[in-house]
């Protein structure tokens, strides 16, 4: 589901009573110079809920009338506003429903931080969009945040009308529906196939990516993981390893910035195979994987690749084996250079087995009672 929140505009100090403070001449223009981006950005929430307060509800009025809906005034969105509130007032929504809730600080900010993790100070006539995965109101993702003065802004640009929502917006995300609790990384982390063209790793994020694969633990600390690198602004060794990748993979990994071959001693001692040669190179790939989307750099692996060309092309020797390509690179939201079957691809539901049927006690393919 996705979440709209917004804080009231600018209102006067004093009222009669502080339900009674209403919005001010400046507080209504921006509030409308919003609503106005907002309908461009084609907000399409399946309700507006305000706070009974007269500045919440005056906001609400301003940019429901602009995107052509009711307001409903629930006193849930008054003071006290809470993650039980939006689970309550969402309960008969459906997952891919959008809503708004227009109403106060410090709510807003601390419902913010309670979904997304993110402290933010919610500026008066301020919205955040976050995205829940489904249709609790929990691990969310603040996907863009707009202050009053960036709207200002956007209301004087020259948009085109209506612009897609995703213009303004990073790219969607494929959050698991995880059964339990996931740390940030890896529950953002997925493998896309729509990398952005133009924006390259730069050197010292590249070096602290690899670092991370360096300090990866291995069975006698034999590291027996070897990386073969080639960032797009090299096009030569870029295309190099392209070429090495099945053409199902070359479609949208040429648009990656960086491509790479991982490779592992197989054979550290002669004559002795190391057994946990793959387990030790996955995990290092793991490690650099998160780190990577530490700084918001996707990775997606490839066996799809011929080890034999990567292993004639680089002169691998026969102690080592070329076991998986991984493409690396930031993602768009600007889908238009992939094909159709890539781009449903991009958002496809992503599936897991539960736990419940892999992870066993007592027998092999007995389910551990804990995880029931
Ligand atoms: C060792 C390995 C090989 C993979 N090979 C390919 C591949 O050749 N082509 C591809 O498009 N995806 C490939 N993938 C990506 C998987 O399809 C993907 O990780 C899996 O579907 C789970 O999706 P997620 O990573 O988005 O969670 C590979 C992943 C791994 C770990």
């Amino acid at each position: 589901m996705r979440l709209y929140l917004v804080r009231h505009g600018i209102a006067e100090d004093f009222a009669d009573s502080d339900f009674a403070r209403q919005l001010t001449a400046r507080g209504r223009r921006r509030v409308k110079t919003a609503a106005a981006v907002m309908k461009r950005l084609n907000l399409r929430p399946a309700r507006v809920y305000s706070s009974p307060r007269a500045r919440a509800r005056q906001t609400a009025e301003i940019i429901a009338d602009a995107l052509d809906l009711p307001v409903i005034i629930a006193e849930q969105v008054n003071f006290g506003f809470e993650l039980s509130d939006i689970n309550r007032l969402t309960r008969d929504l459906r997952v891919d429903d959008e809503v708004m809730f227009v109403g106060h600080n410090p709510d807003m900010s601390l419902l913010t931080h309670q979904l997304t993790g993110v402290d933010v100070s919610m500026k008066k006539g301020g919205l955040a969009r976050i995205d829940v995965p489904g249709k609790q109101a929990r691990d969310g993702e603040l996907v863009w945040l707009i202050a009053p003065r960036v709207f200002d802004a956007l209301g004087k640009s020259r948009m085109p009308s209506p612009v897609r929502s995703v213009s303004l917006s990073t790219p969607p995300q494929k959050l698991p529906q995880s059964q339990h609790a996931l740390h940030r990384l890896i529950r953002h982390r997925w493998s896309p196939v729509g990398f952005d063209r133009e924006r390259n790793i730069k050197r010292a994020t590249l070096l602290s990516i690899l670092e991370a694969a360096r300090w990866a633990p291995s069975s006698s600390n034999i590291q027996p993981w070897r990386f073969i690198v080639g960032p797009r602004d090299n096009q030569a060794e870029f295309q190099k390893i392209l070429s090495v990748l099945a053409e199902g993979n070359q479609a949208w990994a040429r648009h990656a910035a960086l491509l790479m071959i991982a490779v592992t001693h197989v054979e550290p001692k002669p004559g002795r195979t190391y057994r946990h040669a793959g387990h030790d190179l996955g995990q290092a790939i793991a490690q650099m994987a998160l780190q990577a989307l530490d700084y918001g750099i996707y990775t997606h692996q490839m066996a799809g690749f011929s080890p034999e060309k990567a292993r004639e092309l680089y002169q691998v020797p026969d102690d080592f084996e070329p076991f998986t390509a991984i493409a690396l690179g930031y993602r768009t939201s600007d889908l238009r250079h992939l094909g159709d079957r890539q781009r449903a691809r991009e958002s496809s539901q992503r599936e897991r087995r539960p736990l419940s049927e892999m992870i066993f006690s007592a027998a092999w393919g007995e389910t551990a009672d804990f995880t029931e």
